[in-house]
């Protein structure tokens, strides 16, 4: 282990470093739905509720601009992280609000009858649902865009889908299942090309790739604080400044109405516009906490490292007789996801659990793409940085060892038994 991972583990996680839960040990792989909160996230958490919580943009009392002062000074960063400008963050409670919040805004006032939306295959539900439910209620059409059978996605059927100049492509930067990375810098250029915007699903991607919005030419793009060492219930949604003042807020109440002549209302301009109600300030204030973080560690070591880990377990468990690795992307990052079939993923998944490995199974929010690959469920593995090679191979151990007592208890694994 080098060394800076020993240090952070020890330091800032410690409960990866002992492996907690109800007092056994643990070694924890499930990164790709959550992941631990650093020490300074928490110290951020508590140091809010100690001396800095009030409401904001509200009072002109001393408190309520502490806050107001620390949550714009959390946006600021939020934009520098991604290469945007202040006015083109908005605070979110999280990617699945984000891009509810868009395609509400997209359905009221962009979308009309006979209009031609794309997604894509690969897509966790949060990015397929609104989008669905956008186009039911504006008369326009979603269809989703294949991924091949190594987990791709299929680039002729974008390009054939493009020519139908659709409105609006969502997609993933980064699969939750296969850990495909899209080649958004080649798909963001022919989506503008056919007159289409862009939102892209960063919530897998913001640890493992480097993300500049100017650099992607993303219209839109979405992530949660929760996937990067940061609290749940906090995100955000990076929008062109064009499309921010081009949108309807989505949602509405307080906090983001600059005048009412009664009945007509006018509303904030920028992020702001889409902010209604009070948002969740102790979030931001954890947010700003794991952003500083990530930087602080390096976020090009920890995208390099991550990607080490990840060929590691590639490299381990496709040797385990009975293993089967869904997919094999151009780029993979973040996630394996494998079945051992006949076992069922929950049964394996349970059954690492009494080993002490805490491992994602079932669909993982992505039904589309187990539809596609014709599977009920897999075993998702997803390392982080303050996890180590030496864990992954105790988890491929693991599973030698649930195939080799299946076996012996009469259960074929490895033979596969349905289609
Ligand atoms: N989006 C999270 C996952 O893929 C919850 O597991």
């Amino acid at each position: 282990m080098a060394e800076w991972q020993n240090v952070i583990r020890k330091r800032d996680f410690p409960m990866i470093a002992q492996g907690s839960c109800e007092g056994n040990g643990m070694v924890y792989l499930d990164n790709a739905a959550t992941t631990q909160c650093s020490r300074p996230v928490l110290w951020a958490l508590e140091d809010y509720w100690q001396h800095q919580h009030a409401n904001v943009h509200r009072g002109v009392y001393c408190l309520s601009s502490k806050a107001t002062a620390a949550m714009e000074e959390t946006r600021q960063l939020t934009a520098e992280f991604l290469g945007a400008s202040p006015e083109e963050i908005v605070f979110t409670f999280g990617a699945t609000d984000g891009l509810n919040l868009l395609a509400n805004a997209f359905a009221a006032g962009e979308l009309k009858p006979g209009d031609l939306v794309l997604s894509t295959e690969m897509e966790h539900n949060s990015n397929l649902l609104p989008w669905l439910e956008a186009c039911r209620r504006s008369g326009a059409r979603l269809e989703l865009v294949a991924v091949t059978e190594a987990g791709n996605l299929d680039m002729e059927d974008l390009r054939r889908k493009l020519e139908r100049k659709p409105r609006l492509l969502a997609l993933t930067a980064v699969s939750n299942v296969l850990g495909t990375v899209n080649p958004l810098e080649e798909i963001i250029p022919l989506a503008h090309e056919a007159g289409t915007a862009v939102v892209v699903d960063a919530a897998q991607a913001m640890r493992c790739r480097e993300t500049d919005v100017r650099a992607l030419d993303c219209d839109f793009l979405v992530f949660s604080a929760h996937k990067l060492m940061g609290p749940t219930g906090v995100g955000v949604l990076c929008g062109k400044a064009e499309w921010l003042d081009r949108l309807g807020p989505g949602r509405f109440g307080g906090g983001m109405l600059r005048e009412l002549n009664w009945p007509e209302a006018a509303y904030e301009a920028g992020g702001r516009k889409f902010e209604a109600g009070t948002p969740n300030l102790s979030g931001i204030a954890g947010l700003g906490a794991a952003l500083e973080y990530l930087q602080a560690v390096g976020r090009k070591r920890i995208a390099a490292y991550e990607k080490e880990l990840l060929h590691h377990a590639e490299k381990r468990l496709s040797a385990i007789g009975g293993v089967r690795i869904l997919g094999a992307p151009e780029q993979r990052a973040g996630v394996l996801s494998f079945v051992m079939e006949p076992l069922q993923a929950y049964d394996v998944a349970m059954l690492l659990d009494k080993k002490g490995f805490a491992l994602r199974s079932g669909r993982h929010c992505a039904d589309a793409l187990h539809a596609r690959l014709g599977l009920s469920g897999s075993v998702r593995l997803s390392p982080a940085f303050y996890n180590t090679k030496g864990e992954i191979d105790a988890l491929a151990d693991a599973l030698k060892e649930i195939g080799s007592v299946s076996r012996k208890a009469g259960i074929p694994v490895g033979e596969k038994t349905r289609g």
